[in-house]
C-alpha cells in the first residue's frame, strides 16, 4: 500500500516587535558590539514584553500560515508544538494555543527537544497523518527564551531572542512534499546546554533562584564542536535518505544559532554561499523557532518558487539534531 505523501501546505511567523541591539547590551553586561558581530553574526534580537509568553508568539505564527495555506481555524486536525520555553510545565503550550484560537477539534501536545523541536514536531506530525485520523496538522516552534536568560552572563545572555514560527502540514498529490526527515539524540551530552532547575531534579527552592538555576547553562565551545558536527551529520542522512545530494538542495537552511557554525556545516558540506539562508543577524539563537521563522523568511522573501528542494536542519539541547529535505 502506498504511504500518504505529506506536504508543507503554507508557512508563518511571529516575532514580538520590542528589538534589543548589540548596543543595548554593552549597557547591561561586559561586552562589544563587535564581539558579537564577529564571534556569532547576530546584531539583534528580538524580545517578548511582559505580559507575552509562548503560547502568544505561537498562535500569531499559525495564523499567518493558515492564511498562508488557504484554511482556517477549524480545519485543523492536530497542532503539534516545540519549544523549550513552554508557557508553563503543564498544561501543553500546544493546548494553550488550542484554546487561544478556538480550535475545538484539534488533537494538541508539545514535544520537548530544545532547538530541533520543530523539526522532531514534523517528523511526529507526519507519522499522525500518515497513520491516524488526522488531515491539517499545524506545527509550530515557539520560544521566549529571553525568560530563562541570565542576564549577567555575558556569555548567553548575548545569543537568544524571542519568536515563533509555524507551518500547516497536509496530504499532498502534487510535486510538493517531506521527502525525508532524520533525528538524532544524544543524552550522554545533555550536562553542556541545559536549565538545570524547576523540575523533579531540582524543584524550585530560594537556593535555585539565588544560583540561576533556572537559566541557560551551556558549555559554549562543546556545544559549538558538537552542532558542526551532529548538524553536518544529520543534513547528509536525511538527504541519503530522500536518494539525494547536496547538489539537489536549492536552499539550505541551518538553525540559526551562530554564523560560524553555519558556514562551518555549508563548507563541509560544500554548499554554495548564496544557498544558505542566514536572518540570525536579526533574531540571535531563536532555538526551537529558528528554522520556521527563517523558512517562512525565504518563502516570503520569494526564495522558494513551486519545486524548490529545501533542506531543513537543526542542532540542541539534548544532544538533539535533526533534518529534513522538503520540496515546497
Ligand atoms: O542552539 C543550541 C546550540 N547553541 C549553540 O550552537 C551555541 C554554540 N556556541 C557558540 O556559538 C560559541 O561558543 C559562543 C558564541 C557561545 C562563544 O564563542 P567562542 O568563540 O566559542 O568564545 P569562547 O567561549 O571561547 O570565549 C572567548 C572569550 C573568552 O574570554 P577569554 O577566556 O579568552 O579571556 C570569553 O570570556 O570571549 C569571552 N566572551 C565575551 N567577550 C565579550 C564570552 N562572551 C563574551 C561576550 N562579550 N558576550
Amino acid at each position: 500500500m502506498n504511504k500518504t505523501r505529506i506536504c508543507i501546505r503554507g508557512t508563518g511567523s511571529f516575532a514580538p516587535e520590542k528589538i534589543l541591539s548589540n548596543e543595548d547590551l554593552t549597557r547591561m553586561v561586559d561586552t562589544t558590539d563587535e564581539w558579537i558581530t564577529t564571534r556569532t553574526g547576530i546584531r539583534e534580537r528580538h524580545i517578548a514584553d511582559k505580559d507575552t509568553a509562548t503560547s502568544d508568539l505561537a498562535a500569531a505564527a499559525v495564523l499567518r500560515a493558515l492564511e498562508a495555506a488557504g484554511l482556517g481555524v477549524a480545519d485543523i486536525d492536530l497542532i503539534v508544538l516545540g519549544t523549550a520555553t513552554p508557557d508553563m510545565l503543564f498544561p501543553s503550550t500546544a493546548a494553550l494555543v488550542q484554546a487561544k484560537l478556538g480550535a475545538a477539534g484539534a488533537v494538541a501536545f508539545d514535544v520537548s527537544a530544545a532547538c530541533s523541536g520543530f523539526i522532531y514536531a514534523i517528523a511526529v506530525a507526519r507519522g499522525l497523518i500518515e497513520t491516524g485520523p488526522y488531515r491539517n496538522a499545524v506545527v509550530i516552534g515557539a520560544e521566549t527564551l529571553t525568560r530563562i536568560v541570565d542576564w549577567d552572563d555575558r556569555t548567553t545572555c548575548v545569543l537568544f531572542g524571542d519568536g515563533a514560527g509555524a507551518v500547516v502540514l497536509g496530504p499532498t498529490d502534487d510535486e510538493r512534499e517531506i521527502c525525508s526527515i532524520e533525528l538524532c539524540t544524544d543524552g550522554t551530552l545533555s550536562h553542556l546546554l541545559h536549565m538545570p532547575a524547576g523540575g523533579s531534579r531540582m524543584p524550585a527552592s530560594e537556593e535555585t533562584v539565588k544560583k540561576r538555576l533556572h537559566c541557560i547553562h551551556m558549555e559554549g565551545r562543546e556545544v559549538f564542536k558538537h552542532a558542526v558536527k551532529f548538524m553536518t551529520r544529520a543534513m547528509n542522512a536525511a538527504l541519503e535518505q530522500a536518494g539525494m545530494s547536496t547538489d539537489d538542495l536549492d536552499l539550505f537552511i541551518p538553525h540559526q544559532a551562530n554564523l560560524r557554525i553555519m558556514e562551518a556545516v555549508s563548507k563541509r558540506m560544500k554548499i554554495p554561499e548564496e544557498k544558505v539562508f542566514i536572518n540570525v543577524d536579526r533574531y540571535g539563537n531563536t532555538s526551537a523557532a529558528s528554522v520556521p521563522i527563517a523558512l517562512d523568511e525565504a518563502v516570503r522573501a520569494g526564495r522558494c518558487p513551486r519545486g524548490t528542494t529545501v533542506g531543513l536542519v537543526a542542532f540542541g539541547g539534548g544532544f538533539t539534531s535533526a533534518s529534513a529535505v522538503v520540496k515546497l
